[in-house]
């Protein structure tokens, strides 16, 4: 894969008219765009098609986590939308997943487009072991992830997101098809903003990661569409 398709940059921001402006500026950088609840829930589905209009992949991260009857039709109407991978929480369950996975198959089928892929969020990256406690859960995080990752892989999931700390531990726990993203990626030359967890983008590779989901590092940058190009040399020269 060439280092572009592997960089996820995170529409971050609240209006269609800013997320259009990103996606002029860095549309032949990255691979992908990422939309979130910030922006999905102030423009809708007219933001996923500005990035499909202009023939760029699209990673909804809604991380949809409801009944099964409901994920499978949220899913169906992101499949519509030509999403081309969107987020679950793997906490949901088997049924849950199972149930995320057939829709995005069927809609894919119905409307003759590839079938977009389902990834599940291991643990949200914001928790601890304190508010694992603090849920009933008694056991380190690290079990808790690879508990949560063995779930979904025997529900065959189709990648997963966690923290760049998990990497290299959930790499070796799930089979070679399964794609696996992370946050919380900084170059030794950004700011690292409120993340904790963090790593570069070559270790964050090295450690097993097939895509990396990249904000305020290119966002804040006094000149993104350098950043990344400066983002893909790290990579390549991994
Ligand atoms: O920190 P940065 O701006 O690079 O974050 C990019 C994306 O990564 C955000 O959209 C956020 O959803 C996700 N993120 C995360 N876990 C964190 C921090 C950010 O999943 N601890």
């Amino acid at each position: 894969m060439v280092a572009k398709d592997r960089i996820i940059f995170a529409l971050d921001v609240g209006t269609i008219k800013e997320a259009h402006e990103w996606v002029k500026l860095l549309g032949t950088q990255v691979g992908w765009f990422k939309v979130g609840l910030e922006l999905f829930s102030a423009e809708g589905p007219a933001v996923v098609g500005i990035i499909k209009e202009s023939g760029l992949r699209c990673f909804l991260d809604l991380k949809f986590h409801d009944i099964p009857n409901t994920v499978y039709g949220a899913v169906r109407s992101a499949t519509k939308l030509r999403a081309d991978m969107m987020t679950i929480h793997i906490s949901g369950g088997a049924d849950m997943i199972r149930a995320a996975l057939k829709a995005a198959q069927e809609e894919a089928l119905s409307c003759g487009i590839s079938t977009p892929k389902i990834i599940g969020v291991s643990m949200l990256t914001s928790l601890n072991q304190e508010d694992l406690g603090d849920m009933g859960i008694h056991r380190p995080v690290k079990d808790h992830v690879k508990s949560m990752v063995a779930l979904a892989c025997k529900n065959s999931i189709d990648g997963i997101v966690c923290s760049p700390a998990d990497l290299a531990f959930v790499r070796a726990h799930i089979p070679a098809r399964t794609t696996v993203i992370t946050p919380g990626i900084r170059p030794d030359w950004a700011s690292k903003g409120d993340q904790k967890r963090i790593a570069s983008p070559q270790a964050a590779i090295r450690a097993g990661a097939d895509l990396l989901v990249i904000g305020r590092p290119i966002s804040q940058a006094d000149d993104p569409v350098e950043a990344v190009k400066r983002i893909v040399g790290e990579i390549d020269s991994r």
